[in-house]
């Protein structure tokens, strides 16, 4: 287990939102900004609790100012503290990207050294959220480097979560929960579905390390950005709920297709992902590329991902006794992806599966 959570309060359930990295990478401004926000909102993903909009790195000017502060690309963002206005009359919240080492991975200043002043200049500038990298950190101790941005943050006063980004290099499970809000655990994700399986295997371990407040972050959702189809994304999407992971979105919200929009905006499936129980969903069965994963939720129920990660159709079953029920049980079932109540089953269920498909239920005893 790790040392325990910040248990502040800031991030009871995993964090949703936006970041602009996976579609735009270092084209980000000001009016992408804002367009997304606005499209936040026409959407419904604002109300579905996508709250967070976080610029990811190249935002910043090239160089620090005379004084030494951070900058931002004033061609691109002349005015932060305006934008960060422009979101919170939105009911919105501002997310910023920095880097521990001294460059960040596309070569803008890094924060080394630097970071009381940089957590003081993000709260000037009205930031809920900070997200910090792991390029350039050569002869940094990741837990000591990580803990200096907890305690310069606590030194602005101004409330603002910790993204530890440093990729799992340093077991971030093991310590990172008394130091953020979440940690990356892999290195970046693609938007492929070997790279989803990839970093999904690597979440198997560490279910008992996350719960409120402290969230691994398999890293932000590719849902929408067109290397999957959209069975695909309904995998990832419903993975990311089993594991209790911050659900960032990673697409173009501005120009979504309707498919995309509904997967993004599923109401049972958020509800799995936001459960206030907060615990991590674990694999508890694999056979021939067919996976079970099981979440505890709030009041006893069961949220099941019954997976099937191979390229031919398959059958998947679970059965209640591996759920933590008696294999003699009777469960109501309900399709959280349908939104439709399935029926009651005794002993267990099962559904035939596409290939690179994932069913999401519910299982209430009964
Ligand atoms: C690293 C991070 C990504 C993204 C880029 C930006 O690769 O892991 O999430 O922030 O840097 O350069």
């Amino acid at each position: 287990m790790g040392l325990g959570a910040l248990n502040d309060g800031l991030a009871p359930t995993p964090p949703m939102g936006w970041n602009s990295w996976n579609r735009f990478g270092p084209f980000v401004s000001d009016q992408l900004v804002r367009e997304t926000a606005d499209a936040l909102i026409e959407s419904g993903m604002r109300d579905a609790g996508y709250r967070y909009v976080v610029i990811d790195d190249a935002w910043e000017g090239s160089l620090r100012s005379d004084d030494g502060q951070l900058e931002a690309n004033l061609w691109r963002f002349p005015n932060m503290h305006g934008l960060a206005a422009y979101l919170h009359k939105r009911d919105l919240r501002f997310g910023l990207y920095t880097c521990a080492g001294d460059r960040t991975c596309q070569g803008y200043p890094g924060s080394r050294g630097r970071e009381f002043v940089d957590a003081r200049r993000f709260a000037s500038w009205n930031v809920d959220f900070i997200k910090i990298d792991w390029c350039h950190s050569a002869g940094l101790d990741a837990r000591a480097a990580y803990a200096t941005w907890s305690e310069a943050i606590s030194a602005t006063q101004r409330p603002m979560l910790l993204s530890i980004c440093e990729w799992g290099r340093n077991r971030p499970w093991e310590w990172a929960g008394s130091v953020g809000h979440l940690w990356r655990t892999s290195h970046d994700i693609a938007d492929r579905w070997d790279s989803l399986v990839d970093i999904l295997d690597r979440q198997a371990a560490l279910a008992d390390f996350a719960g409120p407040d402290h969230w691994n972050d398999p890293d932000m959702l590719e849902v929408g950005n067109g290397g999957m189809t959209d069975t695909e994304y309904r995998a990832h999407f419903s993975l990311w709920a089993i594991l209790a992971a911050p659900l960032m979105a990673g697409n173009d919200v501005r120009s979504m297709t309707d498919a995309t929009r509904a997967i993004l905006t599923a109401p049972e499936v958020i509800a799995v992902d936001q459960d206030p129980l907060g615990r991590q969903g674990k694999r508890v069965n694999m056979a021939k590329g067919v996976e079970v994963w099981v979440r505890e939720l709030a009041g006893g129920a069961r949220a099941i991902v019954l997976l099937n990660r191979g390229e031919t159709g398959a059958r998947a079953e679970v059965t209640w006794d591996l759920v933590g029920g008696s294999r003699s049980d009777t469960a109501l079932v309900r399709d959280l992806w349908e939104r439709q109540d399935v029926g009651r089953r005794t002993e267990g269920y099962e559904v035939t599966l596409e290939p690179h498909s994932a069913a999401l239920v519910k299982a209430t005893r009964s």
